[in-house]
């Protein structure tokens, strides 16, 4: 897998972030089994719970394309204009446990301050004892 090709795509998705009022751009790409690659970004709203993480956003997008396995998510975040002076921006509990539906625990998160600065993670180091559909059977 190439990291560096996608954390840029991830960066390339982050230039489409609508953050206008927590001025915090999120851009995620995902990597699904087949090779092909999902981007999201964040779409916050005036009613702020109706907001959507960037994570979130390339998850459903893939899933509304028919792809539901995944290897890998590269995930940059930074205040306007801090593209510079990138902190590692983790996903929040939800989009862990919306990423946890469709991976055992093993898919790669990659954590990325530019295309070659990063810190990557399994699911599971990030999500243990998670609830899932084995809680239903
Ligand atoms: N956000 C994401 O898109 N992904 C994360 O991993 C953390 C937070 C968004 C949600 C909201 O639009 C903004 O960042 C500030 O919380």
């Amino acid at each position: 897998m190439d990291t560096g090709f996608l954390i840029k795509q991830a960066i390339e998705a982050q230039k489409q972030a609508y953050a206008p009022y927590s001025g915090f751009r999120v851009g995620a790409a995902i990597l699904c089994t087949d090779g092909s690659i999902y981007t999201g970004c964040n779409v916050e709203n005036a009613a702020y719970s109706a907001s959507n993480c960037a994570e979130r956003t390339a998850v459903f997008k893939a899933v509304s394309d028919g792809r539901h396995r995944f290897l890998a998510i590269a995930v940059v975040g930074n205040l306007e204009g801090r593209e510079n002076e990138r902190e590692l921006c983790a996903p929040c509990g939800v989009c862990r446990q919306v990423l946890s539906e469709f991976t055992d625990g093993s898919l790669r998160v990659i954590l990325a301050r530019s295309e070659t600065e990063y810190e990557e993670y399994t699911l599971k180091e990030l999500l243990p004892l998670q609830f899932s559909k084995k809680n239903l059977q």
